[in-house]
C-alpha cells in the first residue's frame, strides 16, 4: 500500500474481530517500526507484546481496578494532556467523544452505557493483542515520549498495511501496578503507551468514526515561502 494511502486510512479502531494476530505478523510490524528515528539514535523503547491468557488476565484486572473505590491515578497522569474547559483542546476532546457516543448510541445521561464504554477501553477494546511500550526511567520523559511517538506512528501505519487496526491508549497503561505485576515490567521502566492491535470489526459502530482535523491553513505559519 502506498504510504499516503496508509496515512489517510489509519484511524483509531475500538472494536476487533475475535481472531488472533500471528506472532510473525506482530514481529514484522515491530521490525519495520523500529526504523523510526530517535534522538541521537537512542532508540529509547522496549515492547511488551501481550496476548492470550496474560492479556485476558490484564483486561479483567484493569476493569476490577477501574471499578474499585481506591483506583489510583495513572503513573503517567502528570504528563497527559487534560484540556481545560473553554480551550480549543477541550472542544476537540468533547467533539471526538460526541462522535463516538453517537455512533455507539450512548446517551449523555446513560451512566451504565458510559461505564461499559470506559471498561471497554480498559480491556484494550477487546483486542486480541496489546503492545505496551516502555522506556528507561534514566532518560528524560519528554525526549522519550517524543521518540516513542515516532515508533508508535510507525506501528499504527505498518499495521494498516497488514490489514490490522490499532488504538493508541493511555487507558491501557493507567493501572501501572496491575500491568507491572501481570506482564512483569520492572520498576526501572517507564510505561509510555499501550496500543491495542487486531483485525478491525468493520461492523463495530465506533470504527466508523472519522475524527475532525483543523484546516492546515489554520495551523501553519509560512515564513520565507
Ligand atoms: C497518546 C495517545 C493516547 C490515547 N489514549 C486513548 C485512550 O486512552 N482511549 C481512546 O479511546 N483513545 C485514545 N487515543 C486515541 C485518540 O483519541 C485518537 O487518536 C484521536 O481522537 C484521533 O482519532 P484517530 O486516531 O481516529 O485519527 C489516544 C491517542 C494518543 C496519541
Amino acid at each position: 500500500m502506498e504510504l499516503q494511502a496508509a496515512i489517510k486510512e489509519r484511524k483509531s479502531i475500538r472494536g476487533f474481530l475475535d481472531k488472533p494476530v500471528p506472532k510473525e505478523v506482530l514481529n514484522e510490524i515491530l521490525e519495520i517500526s523500529v526504523r523510526a528515528p530517535s534522538t541521537k539514535n537512542a532508540q529509547p523503547w522496549h515492547f511488551y507484546v501481550v496476548a492470550d491468557e496474560p492479556l485476558e488476565q490484564l483486561k479483567k484486572a484493569n476493569v476490577n481496578r477501574l471499578i474499585s473505590p481506591e483506583a489510583p491515578p495513572g503513573e503517567m497522569a502528570h504528563i497527559l494532556i487534560e484540556p481545560e474547559k473553554g480551550t480549543v483542546y477541550r472542544d476537540r476532546q468533547v467533539d471526538i467523544g460526541i462522535r463516538l457516543f453517537k455512533l455507539m448510541e450512548i446517551g449523555r445521561e446513560d451512566k451504565d452505557k458510559r461505564l461499559e464504554w470506559v471498561k471497554r477501553g480498559f480491556r484494550y477494546f477487546d483486542a486480541p493483542a496489546a503492545i505496551i511500550l516502555v522506556g528507561d526511567k534514566s532518560l528524560p520523559v519528554e525526549g522519550a515520549y517524543l521518540d516513542a511517538g515516532l515508533v508508535i506512528q510507525n506501528i499504527c501505519l505498518a499495521a494498516v498495511d497488514f490489514g490490522l487496526g490499532t488504538c493508541i491508549e493511555n487507558q491501557g497503561i493507567t493501572y501501572s501496578d496491575v500491568l507491572r505485576d501481570i506482564v512483569q515490567i520492572p520498576d526501572d521502566k517507564r510505561l509510555l503507551a499501550a496500543i491495542a492491535i487486531g483485525y478491525p470489526d468493520d461492523d463495530f459502530p465506533a470504527n466508523k468514526v472519522i475524527s475532525h482535523r483543523e484546516k492546515v491553513e489554520d495551523v501553519v505559519t509560512w515564513c520565507g515561502i
